[in-house]
């Protein structure tokens, strides 16, 4: 059998790690299998002088598991190449803006995800960089107090509720069946869908590796058995002491880039760049198993 040519290289903390002697979008069977376990133990993998094309990106996220959606421009850049209005008037930078706290992808949905594919095309002079949190590091460091409080409470989450709380007023979007990525304006109203509101728990175990991970941010509000403002509370306290040293890390993007994350072991942000220049990032979303990632009802 033919020996893994990945080379592997964490990065000094919790977890994270870059992995050369790879073509993203080439990689072998074997390479992946191997890919796999590395990710699931390093939470976040990085990938330098990739340039994958959209397909390409589809193809390599489509590895991990059916997608929630294929792929699409996280980008201050429109169609015609002229850049957005940095006002708030723009729906999709006010979605770039709301996701500057941190967050899982799609808690606010029926399935969270499992994981994004993450690739940048044009960055910027300055800023723009994504943070990441460990919430299996963060749960681990919690005080056996604070560990108890929290074990069996659950929580609401939803979009409209995190982007009231940045000032916008999100439209209700076609979440059913997806979104088409070609039509940029529509990635806006993705997630504000008018289902039930997802209930999960502040302590989830890893489908895959048993391990504990703090499930919180920006879209959790109402602790179900708290008062609002208790509830708002400690979720920021959980989210103050977890994002930190060393459990966080940003990565500062070069055009070409790629990055994997495991969405139920990690949060992330987005953090400012001057909006006069163009940031292009294509964000590729890996769907959750129904069995292990649904909401609760109640
Ligand atoms: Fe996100």
């Amino acid at each position: 059998m033919k020996k893994s040519d990945l080379v592997v290289k964490p990065l000094d903390l919790s977890f994270g790690a870059h992995v050369h002697g790879i073509k993203l979008a080439e990689i072998s069977d074997t390479d992946f299998s191997d890919l796999y376990q590395i990710w699931l133990q390093y939470g976040l993998l990085i990938f330098t002088d990739q340039w994958l094309t959209r397909t390409e990106q589809i193809k390599f996220a489509k590895r991990f598991g059916a997608l929630e959606f294929e792929i699409a421009a996280l980008s201050n850049v429109l169609e015609d190449g002229t850049l957005r209005p940095d006002n708030d008037t723009d729906e999709v930078i006010q979605v770039l803006k709301g996701n500057m706290g941190w967050h899982h992808d799609s808690t606010y949905m029926p399935v969270q995800a499992k994981g994004a594919v993450f690739s940048a095309e044009e960055v910027p002079s300055s800023g723009g960089a994504t943070g990441f949190a460990d919430m299996r590091a963060a749960y681990n460091a919690l005080d056996d107090q604070l560990r108890q409080k929290i074990e069996n409470l659950r929580a609401h989450h939803s979009l409209y509720h995190s982007q009231q709380k940045v000032g916008h007023k999100g439209t209700r979007g076609s979440h059913q069946g997806g979104f088409d990525a070609q039509k940029e304006d529509t990635y806006a109203g993705y997630g504000f869908h008018d289902g039930p509101v997802s209930i999960r728990p502040l302590v989830k175990a890893h489908p895959e590796t048993g391990e504990k991970n703090l499930l919180i941010g920006r879209h959790a509000y109402n602790v179900i058995g708290m008062s609002s403002a208790e509830s708002e509370l400690l979720l920021q306290q959980l989210v103050d002491f977890s994002c930190q040293h060393p459990r966080i890390y940003h990565h500062e993007w070069k055009p070409g880039e790629t990055v994997v994350w495991d969405n139920r072991r990690l949060m992330h942000q987005a953090t400012p760049w001057p909006m006069n220049e163009r940031r292009v990032m294509w964000h590729s979303r890996i769907a959750g198993s129904p069995q292990s990632e649904l909401a609760l009802t109640k």
